[in-house]
């Protein structure tokens, strides 16, 4: 059985149903539900907050996803626990404290992510990995949806495993950002084990077709 894990991004669902889509992505396999949180600030695009989290949580039993893309984001992240969060990711730019900002999701009972931008060194999570429950490689620049593909991160994901492995720390490894069927191979192959999709997804003809052939599994 495959390990790989499928996070549908709820960006590129049909914004004026997001319940039936949430339902259907849920029924075609999906194992999580990305959903990408944006402030206009520290990503140049708005999406939505902690009173969406919550009102789509009675719809799924998928783990709640969370990609915090707000600065501050100390501020929100009880909000987000309450909401329904069952994973809460953060960018290291949003705050001086990252270790901090890990403690807190984790006291507050939640896994807790670490994102690192194309331009963000594997080395700005190396001493918080004890308090890592995810790593999230962006293979686009935050903001937007439907992007293409940069294979520059290939590389990283693939330090990132072999990082994970050395720490003996039972850690997912996500990626984020024009993943697509031909992108995914090359993921999966460099160590990723849970891919975000919004567009290969929401924008398939077939979601259970599209979910699968993400995993390798079509
Ligand atoms: C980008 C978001 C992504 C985005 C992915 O800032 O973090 O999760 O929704 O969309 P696609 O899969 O279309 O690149
Ligand atoms: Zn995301």
């Amino acid at each position: 059985m495959s390990a790989i894990r499928i996070a549908p991004s709820l960006l590129a669902a049909d914004f004026t149903r997001l319940g039936e889509e949430v339902r259907a992505i849920e029924a075609a396999g999906a194992d999580w539900l990305h959903l990408d949180i944006m402030d206009g600030h520290f990503v140049p695009n708005i999406s939505f907050g902690p009173g969406l989290v919550k009102a789509l949580r009675p719809h799924s039993r998928m783990p709640f996803d969370v990609h915090l893309m707000i600065a501050p984001a100390d501020p929100y992240l009880a909000a987000f626990a309450e909401a329904g969060a069952d994973i809460i990711s953060l960018h290291p730019e949003a705050g001086p404290h990252l270790h901090r900002s890990l403690q807190t999701i984790r006291a507050l009972g939640r896994k807790a992510g670490v994102v690192l931008n194309p331009a963000t060194p594997v080395e700005s999570l190396a001493h918080v990995l004890d308090l890592t429950d995810l790593i999230l490689v962006m293979s686009v620049n935050p903001g937007f949806g439907g992007q293409s593909f940069l294979s520059s991160q290939l590389e990283k994901i693939a330090t990132l495993r072999r990082m994970i492995t050395q720490s003996g720390h039972e850690i997912a490894l996500q990626v984020d950002g024009g993943v697509t069927l031909k992108t995914a191979p090359d993921c999966i192959a460099a160590g990723a084990d849970v891919l975000v999709a919004g567009t290969a997804v929401f924008g398939a003809p077939d979601y259970a077709a599209a979910i699968a052939g993400l995993r390798g599994g079509a």
